[in-house]
């Protein structure tokens, strides 16, 4: 790469922090500005008030400060067509983007569109149907055939609350018609997809792509529920590890072949041309991997741990996507385990209050690294909570348990008004 880059990060998450941590250590970066950020990005670079949704106003920054690359954080924008959006302005078409377009991102998007490219390329995932307002008395007898629990998945986004499991007929039947008839999720339930339950355990995978190639990041595992020992409601994730005892290597090679190959290979044949990270949700059914769901944009808090196990120039890593280069990279990893565990707002995820002064956040032990979630500066630069999720703390240590133990005692060190936290991040499987 022979300029300095001027680069735009979109997102305001503990996923955009860690990105800026990281693109702010590459040897190619000139100016890094994050849209619209948190109190933690600030720290890396210049964040700009700014929606990651407003095209029109990213396309004239992108436009006045000269950026070189723009990194999407987040689904919204990819699925609302950002990456299509910049192409097809003559200004922009040469600034690469960071994460798919729109038909790419309707891995995600589309649970309908999803199964129906696995079933297409032939990728394990649960048997399903779906169905629409007009199909719904046939959704309702499939239900009947089956054995529960059953699960139900609107097939738009929904902000992470379209998936009901239940195992009780008559709730499942009733949760599909307020789907369909009274749109529960909005469009997003229009249509809904029916799927067989898959029992195992669950896993992150992260693929980097630039469309002809790619590379495996370190696996990971989150924990969703809000309450100890995976109990409670859900929540955009409470910590994570990684990389994960139970994906060794037999798992991981079934990984590649089964569901990693078909996908990128699967993306070439329907000339999807997908650059950026595509998330395979694994359930590990027996030691067999079966896919979840497919996201277009790294995980959070996954990308907390996964982040800080790669040594390569993130913007090594990103100009060779661009380029379509990315065969030419190896990728460098690092073999501690890295913990973080998420401190949330009291009330969370359910209503919760904000504004809360955080206190402690200077006197961490240095080696821990504390990813800002939901921050925001006061008029004094006080650190004040923003959010549902506040601030993701990793540690990694070459001992699982000596990680474990680092990021808890980080956790318990920061100090706000309804802290809390998930203490047995990593416990199940260490
Ligand atoms: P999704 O939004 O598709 O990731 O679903 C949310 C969560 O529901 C997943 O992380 C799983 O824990 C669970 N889930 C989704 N589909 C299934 C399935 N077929 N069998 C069992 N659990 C599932
Ligand atoms: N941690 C799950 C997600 O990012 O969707």
């Amino acid at each position: 790469m022979g300029k300095q880059l001027n680069i735009l990060l979109l997102g305001s998450g503990g996923r955009e922090h860690a990105f800026a941590w990281k693109i702010a250590q590459s040897k190619h970066l000139q100016n890094l500005y994050i849209a619209p950020g948190n109190a933690g990005t600030a720290r890396c670079g210049t964040n700009v008030a700014m929606a990651d949704t407003d095209f029109e106003t990213i396309k004239n920054f992108v436009w006045t400060n000269a950026i070189d690359m723009v990194i999407v954080g987040a689904e919204a924008p990819l699925t609302l067509g950002i990456h299509d959006y910049f192409l097809a302005d003559d200004l922009l078409k040469t600034v690469p983007i960071i994460g798919p377009k729109q038909d790419g991102a309707l891995l995600e998007g589309s649970k309908d569109f999803s199964k129906k490219f696995m079933l297409r390329h032939g990728i394990p995932t649960a048997a399903y149907a779906s169905f629409t307002q007009s199909t719904l008395a046939q959704g309702i007898d499939f239900l009947t055939s089956l054995t529960p629990p059953y699960v139900l998945k609107a097939d738009g986004l929904a902000a992470g609350k379209g998936v009901i499991i239940t195992e009780d007929l008559t709730e499942a039947k009733a949760e599909l018609t307020e789907m369909l008839t009274n749109a529960k999720f909005g469009a997003a339930s229009a249509k809904v997809v029916i799927e067989e339950f898959l029992s195992g355990i669950e896993c992150s995978v992260f693929v980097l792509t630039d469309g002809k190639s790619y590379k495996v990041l370190p696996i990971a595992k989150d924990y969703k529920r809000i309450g100890k020992g995976d109990t409670g409601l859900n929540t955009g994730g409470m910590g994570a590890v990684s990389p994960v005892p139970f994906a060794n290597e037999a798992f991981m090679q079934k990984l590649e072949t089964k569901v990693i190959q078909p996908t990128i290979n699967g993306l070439i044949k329907d000339n999807i041309d997908y650059r950026g990270f595509v998330f395979i949700g694994i359930m590990n059914v027996g030691g067999e991997p079966y896919v979840i769901e497919y996201n277009c944009r790294m995980g959070d808090p996954e990308t907390e741990v996964v982040l800080p196990r790669i040594n390569n120039d993130i913007l090594d890593l990103f100009d060779a996507v661009a380029t379509q280069t990315l065969n030419t990279q190896t990728l460098e990893i690092d073999p501690r385990t890295a913990i973080t565990t998420m401190c949330v707002s009291g009330g969370y995820p359910e209503e919760y209050v904000k504004d809360k002064l955080i206190k402690n956040l200077g006197t961490l032990p240095k080696e821990i690294l504390a990813f800002h979630a939901g921050t925001r500066f006061d008029e004094n630069e006080n650190v004040l909570t923003n959010g549902g999720r506040v601030l993701a703390i990793t540690a990694l240590h070459t001992s699982p348990n000596q990680a474990r133990k680092l990021s808890q005692e980080a956790a318990q060190h920061i100090d706000y008004a309804g802290k809390y936290y998930r203490t047995d991040i990593g416990l199940d499987i260490l």
